[in-house]
């Protein structure tokens, strides 16, 4: 809601806005609301009106490209803090912190000089083999509207558009730009969209990126329904949609909707679908130039929030970029991230004085992750990778020995062009049922089968390398104090333009872990990864860590939970199934195929579809374990007003440490009048407790978070009746249970 002098403002604007609308010819328009350089719009210097600045993305600012071509500038100057992915972020499941985060984000790229930051990236993981899974938050809509909206509040702080993407489901990379999603209204509603719904109407996000592929037959980039209809009407939402890069294809249908700005990665500005095209289309009256001037309005509104233009331009923030005080913000977000999945006898942490010799095993000790993954790549000031963290917190007096332990090929990399200038080649000359198909009658990427055959040629490479390397680190793992293994994944697999194959873990790392855990069972078992892998030898491992991509500290904060200085206290925002056949995608064949896909599943992927189906995951969403132990107690419910729900319980921290626990509260509806999911996370905190010490931890239900869709009344609505209130430590781990009664 509008305070009154933000009203009044708002009101003044418009006014402006009219005057300059009127002001500018049609040239200039149409300059406005297409790409003038790869990530810049046309700017109409004659009236005061800049260029809109855009960059890359949810895990720091990208480094610089020329104008008009896929070629790092080459510069020195456009080094930058490297975030923590939002996978990481959001299982901290810490909002303060989101804030914080994004805080930092904004403050960067307002450094950097932008005024668009492409991110952050909201899309429901719908199945673990995403490639951008990364850079999304969690497979459940209330986690992920949790954690956006006031990251999104932080970046705009700084007088920075968040521009959140990718509006709407883009659940897969296969075939990204041109897979048809047949999902139904319900699903829509219920499950891909609240997250976006929030950042429009809480997060007050000012700018939104529409989405690469189509839903129900419309591309996300020229589709009346989401864009006019859902985000508009419905939602209130008065900022600037951006195309994704390449996402508008026909220049009347985004004329006709409420896409305000074309990008893409071609060089040839002029001929952009919102540039000539639509220029030659009003001066033929095929298309009103009404149509252009509701788009200039759209951005001019953003323009003015952002003071690029308008009287307060002169308070602009001024952004920082490589603040030192923001790395504080970026090592506790690693720290608070971690998920400590096993810790049988507590062998973790480990006693630093217990520990003279340490063995470090696995390439992803050893490697920076910064440099890939897509358009999230970034040129990171620095990044403090696990053996170096482990280093730096031991110092000279334990001995820390090294070895990669398994083969990862070297990828052949071409500077000079990025993987971006040809990313939409298939799209230049093929249409969708054009697409190059293999003998099995399956459309393909060009480039795919290429690169599913490097793949296979890597594959034997690692299986001659791997013998050699596992038995040096075997050798090194019998005789040091402590073994820590580092593996996972990287940016090869977890990436923009591709899909992963299955989640079995790259390398034959599953071969060596085998391995290492016979001759030492104390074997700390750790990951550095973006998405789910099968652990097949979990039960032989003791201790088991993930990490996400954690930003330029992540060493550091690896070292201070391996040694107990920081207690792990992230949990799961996904889950993480035993093995992949489990997934609902896997058994409905509906994810990964090239052209067209239907969510089958409807609400039940993530935990709803294995609680639904009593599938026991390795680890369950919300998992995540402590050095100390927490107790809960207690819990009543009072129905507030008639309508809220408030609950209130105590949480007890009854082991020996400091702590976080993290308290989840679900609603498992009883007598439903339709079918919905046995459970549905609503809300949740971050409960920190010292040793021995108890809080009583009150929370709010709103009627809302009872409701379901209705598509026949195209509304949300709540069954009158029973529902149980589930307090959990994750979604298998249920402490207390009441019933709260709707009238
Ligand atoms: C990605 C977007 C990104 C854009 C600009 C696209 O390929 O899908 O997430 O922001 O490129 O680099």
């Amino acid at each position: 809601m509008l305070k009154k002098d933000e009203k009044k403002d708002e009101k003044k604007r418009e006014k402006e806005i009219d005057k300059l609308v009127k002001k500018l010819t049609l040239d200039e328009k149409i300059a406005m609301v297409h790409g003038a350089s790869l990530f810049r719009s046309g700017a109409v210097e004659r009236l005061g009106i800049p260029a809109i600045e855009t960059s890359d993305g949810p895990m720091g600012v990208r480094a610089e490209f020329m104008d008009d071509r896929w070629i790092p500038s080459g510069n020195q100057d456009d080094m930058v803090s490297y975030l923590p992915s939002n996978s990481a972020l959001a299982s901290s499941w810490n909002p303060t912190l989101a804030r914080k985060m994004g805080y930092v984000l904004g403050m960067e790229a307002r450094g950097r000089g932008k005024d668009v930051i492409l991110a952050p990236g909201i899309n429901i993981k719908r199945d673990p083999r995403c490639g951008r899974n990364f850079e999304y938050m969690s497979e459940d809509p209330a986690l992920t509207a949790a954690m956006a909206v006031p990251f999104i509040q932080g970046v705009q702080e700084n007088d920075v558009a968040a521009c959140v993407k990718h509006f709407a489901a883009n659940v897969q990379e296969t075939g990204r730009l041109v897979v048809d999603e047949t999902i139904d209204e319900r699903t829509l509603y219920e499950l891909y969209l609240p997250a976006f719904k929030a950042a429009v109407q809480e997060g007050g996000a000012y700018s939104i990126m529409g989405a690469y592929n189509k839903i129900n037959g419309e591309h996300c980039c020229e589709s009346k329904t989401l864009l006019d209809h859902i985000l508009r009407e419905e939602w209130g939402f008065d900022g600037a949609v951006i195309s994704d890069w390449g996402g508008v294809h026909n220049t009347k249908e985004a004329a006709a909707c409420s896409m305000d700005l074309e990008m893409s990665v071609f060089p040839d500005f002029d001929e952009y679908k919102l540039a000539n095209p639509l220029k030659e289309l009003i001066e033929k009256g095929e298309v009103s130039e009404d149509a252009v001037d509701a788009k200039v309005r759209n951005l001019l509104h953003m323009m003015y929030r952002l003071k690029m233009i308008g009287s307060k331009k002169d308070s602009r923030e001024k952004g920082a970029y490589n603040a030192p005080t923001s790395r504080e913000t970026i090592l506790r977000t690693a720290e608070e991230s971690a998920v400590l999945l096993k810790n049988e006898n507590y062998i973790l942490p480990l006693d630093e004085k217990k520990v003279k010799k340490l063995a470090v095993i696995g390439a992803n000790a050893a490697k920076v992750h910064s440099d890939g993954g897509g358009s999230a790549e970034i040129k990171a000031l620095y990044e403090i990778c696990p053996l170096a963290g482990l280093k730096m917190y031991l110092g000279g007096n334990t001995e820390v020995v090294y070895a990669p332990g398994y083969y990862v090929p070297a990828k052949p990399k071409t500077f000079e062009v990025n993987w971006q200038a040809t990313s939409l080649d298939d799209l230049k000359d093929t249409t969708v049922g054009q697409v190059t198909r293999d003998e099995t009658g399956e459309g393909h990427i060009k480039g795919e089968q290429e690169r599913l055959a490097q793949i296979e040629r890597d594959k034997a490479e690692i299986h001659e390398k791997n013998p050699a390397l596992f038995r040096q680190a075997l050798e090194l793992a019998k005789d040091a104090d402590a073994v820590i293994f580092v593996g996972g994944l990287n940016h090869d697999y977890d990436s923009e333009g591709f899909d992963r194959s299955d989640l079995k873990l790259p390398y034959e790392q599953d071969l060596l872990i085998e391995e290492l855990l016979k001759v030492r069972k104390d074997t700390i078992v750790t990951f550095v990864g973006g998405s789910p892998v099968e652990m097949p030898w979990r039960e032989q491992a003791q201790a088991i860590l993930w990490t996400y991509y954690a930003g330029m500290e992540t060493g550091n904060a690896f070292a201070k939970i391996i040694f107990g200085e920081v207690n792990p206290s992230g949990k799961l925002a996904e889950t993480f199934p035993d093995k992949y056949e489990d997934c609902v995608t896997a058994k409905n064949g509906q994810f990964g195929v090239w052209d067209k896909i239907t969510l089958e599943e409807g609400l039940y992927c993530g935990y709803r579809y294995f609680d639904r189906q009593r599938i026991k995951p390795a680890f369950c969403f919300g998992h995540g374990l402590s050095y100390t132990n927490f107790e809960y107690s207690g819990l009543t419910l009072k129905a507030e007003k008639g309508k809220d729900v408030k609950l209130t319980f105590t949480v007890k921290n009854v082991g020996k440490r400091a702590g976080a626990e993290i308290v989840q509260i679900y609603i498992a509806p009883i007598a439903a009048q339709v079918d919905r999911p046995d459970k549905e996370l609503k809300t949740f905190a971050k409960v920190e407790l010292s040793a021995g010490r108890s809080k009583k931890v009150s929370l709010t239900l709103k009627q809302e978070d009872f409701m379901y869709f209705d598509a026949q009344l195209h509304k949300f609505i709540a069954d009158a009746g029973d529902y149980e209130i589930l307090v959990g430590a994750s979604c298998e781990d249920i402490r207390l249970r009441g019933i709260a009664t709707l009238n």
